[in-house]
């Protein structure tokens, strides 16, 4: 470990990376990168693998949600501060059901490499590179449009910095003040079936602050900020790489781009260089699981990419499908408690259970994605592991892109408004429906458990 070098995981095979056609002018902006100030800070990373350590043991529930992916058209003031607004709403709905604070985690401010199925895309007879995502090239389907091009690194970076320093001046300004919850209103939001729900819940929060600052005689500042960490997919290893720093107080390495990088289920092998980068840097990381991964499979990889068990290092991202859950989960949980290994067990009810729709939508239905996130608590509880979080594709934009949920969206829905140019994300009914769903159902589960350790009527 004491070797590890940002730079260590060009020794190993790197799937999902682009084919630059000038490897100078990669290292020419590299260099660039390397010069340009950090994001965010080596002591807000080791906070946050406090939390996801909590949040391991229960004491806190994690969400992170955010876009498939960023583009650089949609770094823009309302995209960024609805998708906001949809993650305070969705806090809120957590911390009053679960009576937990939310360690929050936005998958933006970075999010903008995208692993592909096929290295080419063909369309009409023509072949010409996949877009990897806007820090690679551009979604036009052109020759010039899909060339990879390494300042696209910068323009990332750049992007990144400006949705940060966006966000992090909503914050400080008071966007998330509890005592303001109508900040987070979305303007198009008219009438929906669960506004009812919301609304009583945000004035029951009211009247608690109200009563508790009466209290205290004073107003209570933390009533005001809430804490908000970055993630996005650790995928292009040339930059995360170029922000891979080492600083004044603290020992290690640090990828400052980000708080929670983590690993695509994609590019996850023990003897791959995603896995070689991730472990040697102090940030907290996650790692996607998939259905076909074993427990003789996954073990190693824990102990490679957390060599010393610590808690809040590592997240496993669980991302079976509805239909392979039951059957891929159990072993996984049981072999990871018997081995005694600390993770945090986060469940992305998104991922498997993509499909494509007779007209050509890639989509998702709601019904889906609700059965893999309640079987995924029913399976921890019966495993006697927790599920501490939900990693989910989200917008605050008015989009039709996955079906059902409180307004049955159908197939015909979909050609409304469907904006996404990679994964269907939950719109805002969706999302907070599924917030509450996480509430009552974790409720249910805590309920039977305490009903099985109480002493039946038998006993003295
Ligand atoms: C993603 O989170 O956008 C993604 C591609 O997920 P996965 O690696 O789980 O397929
Ligand atoms: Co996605």
């Amino acid at each position: 470990m004491t070797t590890w070098t940002p730079a260590q995981w060009r020794e190993r095979p790197a799937a999902q990376q682009p084919t630059y056609p000038d490897a100078e002018h990669l290292e020419r902006c590299m260099a660039q990168l390397r010069r340009l100030p950090p994001l965010v800070t080596s002591l807000e990373i080791l906070t946050l693998k406090r939390h996801l350590a909590e949040a391991a043991e229960g004491k806190r529930f994690l969400l992170q949600g955010g876009d498939c992916a960023e583009s650089f058209g949609e770094c823009d003031s309302t995209t960024i501060t609805n998708r906001l607004k949809v993650l305070l709403q969705m806090s809120v709905a957590l911390v009053h059901g679960l009576k937990l604070p939310v360690v929050r985690i936005g998958r933006f401010a970075g999010q903008y490499a995208k692993p592909r199925s096929t290295d080419l895309e063909e369309r009409n007879g023509i072949s010409l590179p996949s877009y990897r995502g806007d820090i690679v090239n551009a979604p036009e389907f052109s020759a010039q449009a899909r060339i990879p091009d390494p300042e696209r690194l910068l323009r990332a970076h750049a992007h990144s910095a400006m949705t940060m320093n966006f966000v992090r001046a909503l914050i400080d300004g008071g966007f998330a003040d509890l005592h303001h919850p109508e900040y987070w209103d979305l303007g198009w939001v008219e009438y929906s079936p669960l506004q009812r729900e919301y609304r009583r819940m945000v004035e029951a929060i009211g009247e608690s602050v109200r009563f508790m600052e009466t209290l205290a005689g004073e107003p209570i500042g933390s009533f005001s900020r809430v804490d908000f960490f970055t993630s996005h997919e650790a995928l292009l290893l040339h930059y995360e790489e170029a922000v891979t720093r080492q600083v004044p107080r603290n020992p290690g390495w640090f990828n400052l781009s980000t708080h929670f990088p983590w690993i695509g289920m994609r590019t996850a092998a023990l003897d791959g260089a995603h896995a070689q980068y991730c472990r040697g840097i102090q940030n907290p990381v996650g790692l996607k699981v998939g259905p076909s991964v074993s427990a003789d499979q996954l073990l190693p990889v824990i102990d490679f990419l957390n060599p010393l068990n610590e808690p809040g290092k590592l997240t496993l991202i669980h991302r079976m499908g509805a239909a392979k859950i039951a059957v891929a989960l159990p072993s996984l949980l049981e072999a990871v408690r018997r081995e005694g290994r600390n993770v945090l067990w986060c469940a992305d009810p998104m991922h498997g259970n993509t499909e494509s729709t007779a007209n050509g939508y890639k989509t998702r239905r709601f019904e889906n994605i609700r059965a893999e996130l309640e079987q995924g608590f029913d399976i921890h509880a019966a495993a006697g592991t927790r599920l501490g979080g939900v990693h989910l594709e989200l917008t605050g934009e008015n989009v039709t892109e996955c079906m059902g949920g409180a307004r049955d969206l159908t197939e015909v829905d979909l050609e409304r408004a469907y904006k996404s140019s990679v994964d269907p994300r939950l719109n805002y009914e969706q999302s907070l429906e599924l917030a509450m769903m996480i509430v009552h159902k974790r409720g249910r589960v805590q309920e039977e458990e305490s009903a099985r350790l109480r002493p039946g009527p038998g006993a003295t």
